[in-house]
Formats: structure tokens, C-alpha cells, sequence
């Protein structure tokens, strides 16, 4: 039985100001029968541990240690409090030129480190307009995924570009058929390819989060903007439990 999650990415928001958000859905998700993560900015980690969620970076180096001035390393995010990272983000795709391999490379890092791995993978507008999304996935998740990965220690994120910040959202089937496809993978490839979650992400809202999350396959949310602010993401977490 995979367990429920909601996910927050911060992406380049927050100070310390803000973190009043945080106690306040603490306040509202004591009792939560679902997992909650949140990865704001690495510079609120520490300031983020008291909290009753799992925290977890934005994205790690490859490396351990070393000359690599304004990285940080997946075992300096799990010294800093945090239990998870996110590997592959388009935004990092598009910004840094991260190809798959360097993402399997930073998810292995993450697991050497003792921290879960969520790997985004997700086609651009022209790949969906071009028919070219399952075939996209496929070399998505055959290249970003590392051979170590498990349920224990991987979650995916589906988050399909063209729907990310946009409020743009794929309709449902669209949704159901890629996770099929990637769940169809996953077990394919590990043995406990059934156990690992799939989320959704790109444009969930409060309004949007309860179909989604009727869909196969799908085991909860990536959030972006709506994570910023309790009122927004609480509805959705609500919407999981
Ligand atoms: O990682 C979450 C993200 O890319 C989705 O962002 O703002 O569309 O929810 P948003």
C-alpha cells in the first residue's frame, strides 16, 4: 500500500518571515494521515527541523565534497535536517543543463547520503504536441534513475513542463495514462517498481487536487506555487487525506 504524499517545492521563495506559513499548516495537519514534505530554499532547512514534516532540498551535487563554490552536497542537506532532495526538476534541466545522467548521478549521491530521492521527469509542449511523451519518459526514467533505486529510497514526480507555473493542467486521462506508463516501468524494472509512489505535478490547486488524486496511480502531488501559502496548500493535502 503506497502511502499518500503531499510535496511542497519552495523553488527560489522564502525567508525566514515565512516560515509562519509553515506552524500554521502544522497547526491544521497534526493529525495527518498522509506524509507531508516540504523543500524550501536550502538556506531555511535548519530553520525548518522543528517542524512535524519531512524536509528536503532542491536539488545536490553529484560530489560529496570539494571545489565547487555555491554547491551543496546531498550529505550537507541530510547534516542540515533534511530526509529528502529533488533530482531532475525541469527548472534545473532547462537553468543548468542537467541531462539525465547528471540526474541519476545527484539521485545515487542522495541515496549514499541517506536521503530519498524525488526524480522529476516530464515532457516539454512540443514533445506533447509532437506525440513524443511516452517516448520522452521512457528516456527520462531508463537515464535518471539509478539501478540502486528503490521504493525505500525513490519517489517520482511527473510534472509535465508546458503544465508547471502555468495553470495549465493535462486533462485526467493524460494524467492516467503517463503514470500507467511509468508505473508499467517501474515494476518492469524493480522489484518493487509497485511500491514506489508517483506524484503529480504542475499547476494543483485546491480546486484541481481532488480529481487528480483520483486518478490511478497517482500518490499524491508536487506543488509549486499553491505550496507557498497554508491557505493554498492546505486544501490539497486535505484533498489527499
Ligand atoms: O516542483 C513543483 C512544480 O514544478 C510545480 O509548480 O507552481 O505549477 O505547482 P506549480
Amino acid at each position: 500500500m503506497r502511502r499518500k504524499l503531499a510535496a511542497g517545492n519552495w523553488k527560489m521563495n522564502g525567508l525566514r518571515a515565512d516560515l509562519a506559513t509553515l506552524h500554521t499548516l502544522a497547526e491544521r495537519h497534526s493529525a495527518a494521515q498522509v506524509d507531508i514534505l516540504l523543500c524550501p530554499p536550502a538556506t531555511l532547512i535548519g530553520a525548518c527541523t522543528d517542524l512535524p514534516f519531512a524536509i528536503g532540498g532542491q536539488d545536490c551535487h553529484p560530489n560529496t565534497s570539494g571545489a565547487h563554490t555555491g554547491d551543496i552536497s546531498a550529505a550537507m542537506l541530510a547534516d542540515a535536517g533534511a530526509s529528502h532532495v529533488i533530482t531532475g526538476h525541469s527548472e534545473r534541466r532547462a537553468d543548468h543543463g542537467e541531462t539525465d545522467a547528471t540526474v541519476a548521478a545527484k539521485s545515487q549521491a542522495a541515496y549514499d547520503a541517506g536521503l530519498q530521492a524525488v526524480i522529476c521527469i516530464g515532457e516539454t509542449l512540443n514533445e506533447r504536441e509532437t506525440g513524443k511523451t511516452l517516448s520522452v519518459i521512457d528516456q527520462q526514467l531508463a537515464g535518471s534513475i539509478p539501478d540502486s533505486s528503490s521504493a525505500a529510497n525513490t519517489i517520482i514526480a511527473y510534472e509535465p513542463v508546458w503544465a508547471i507555473g502555468t495553470g495549465k493542467v493535462p486533462t485526467l486521462d493524460q494524467i492516467g495514462e503517463v503514470h500507467a506508463h511509468i508505473r508499467a516501468r517501474l515494476t518492469a524494472r524493480f522489484s518493487d517498481g509497485d511500491d514506489m509512489r508517483i506524484l503529480y505535478g504542475g499547476s494543483v490547486k485546491g480546486s484541481n487536487a481532488a480529481d487528480i488524486f483520483g486518478v490511478a496511480d497517482v500518490d499524491g502531488a508536487l506543488v509549486g506555487g499553491a505550496s507557498l501559502k497554508a491557505d493554498d496548500f492546505s486544501p490539497i493535502i486535505s484533498a489527499l487525506e
